[in-house]
């Protein structure tokens, strides 16, 4: 059933667990989560990206909340990584839960600002908001530490920014990339355990795909109650056609689909397992 993303994340903080949000393009990718979360009792996120909202466009996002309506567990879909004002405006207005109103290539004061006005937006309409402070990048590379480290979510200007804009849960910059990690993630963990000090609202880490249990499990323990995931199922989804789509014999679109929905459900309900919502729904 849709359920509000600031309840599903206020729930998994009070049990010291976190729920996974996808990134989703497709029925696919619906039915992947859906059936997952099923099969685990988890509840569970949907999530859309601004180039995707832009492909898909109402009919897209009707497909994901229907499809998280109609789910036995509870779920929300949530539009990600959004700095567009009339973006955001209309997928309020098409019904999502939630938004990533994404200032974070601003300054402090202009990302405060416009998290602030779309705050006041999203709560005028029911749904809740996620903010960025600090920014995740999309690659480690050719990063020095002190440019990672600039990048990364100061504490006491994090409790600020939630103070004034009102934002409901927060995305934090601690080391964590989207895609691919070269090596062992670097994850600053004590940055963590001060941005914690500072804030009662639920986290959130960016760039799960990769991350070892072990992290998952500190991360969940230092108050992460989303990890956002992207990149490995994204991979498991390109790879299944690479194999499948080559085979002559294969000539049933729908079997294909269904395989390449069960492919990337297996990949979800593992992440379900490592953050602890199997159950929980
Ligand atoms: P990954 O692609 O690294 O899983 O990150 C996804 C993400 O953080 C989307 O906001």
């Amino acid at each position: 059933m849709l359920t509000s993303t600031k309840e599903l994340l206020e729930t998994a903080q009070k049990h010291s667990y976190a729920i996974g949000a996808f990134n989703l393009y497709n029925l696919e990718g619906a039915k992947a989560v859906v059936n997952a979360a099923e099969a685990e009792n988890s509840p569970a996120i949907i999530q859309i990206l601004p180039h995707v909202l832009d492909y898909g466009g109402s009919a897209l996002v009707a497909l994901f909340l229907e499809a998280a309506d109609s789910a036995k567990v509870p779920m929300s879909v949530h539009l990600d990584h959004c700095g567009d004002r009339s973006m955001i405006k209309t997928a309020l207005e098409a019904g999502v839960t939630s938004v990533l109103a994404d200032g974070s290539e601003l300054s402090f004061q202009d990302n405060l600002a416009f998290t602030s006005e779309m705050t006041d937006l999203a709560h005028a309409k029911g749904a809740t908001v996620e903010a960025e402070v600090g920014r995740i990048s999309g690659t480690e590379d050719g990063m020095t530490v002190a440019q990672k480290e600039a990048k990364m979510t100061n504490p006491q200007q994090a409790k600020e920014f939630v103070a004034e804009s009102g934002v409901d849960f927060l995305a934090v910059t601690i080391g964590n990339v989207h895609g691919k990690y070269h090596g062992e993630p670097q994850l600053d963990f004590d940055r963590l355990a001060k941005i914690r000090q500072q804030l009662q609202i639920p986290l959130v880490l960016h760039g799960a795909s990769g991350l070892p249990a072990k992290m998952i499990r500190q991360s969940i323990e230092l108050g992460i109650c989303k990890f956002n995931v992207n990149t490995e199922v994204r991979k498991k989804y390109l790879q299944f056609w690479r194999e499948y789509g080559r085979k002559e014999s294969q000539i049933d679109l729908l079997d294909c689909q269904k395989a390449a929905t069960a492919a990337m459900q297996e990949v979800i309900a593992e992440k379900i397992g490592l953050f602890g919502s199997a159950g929980k729904a």
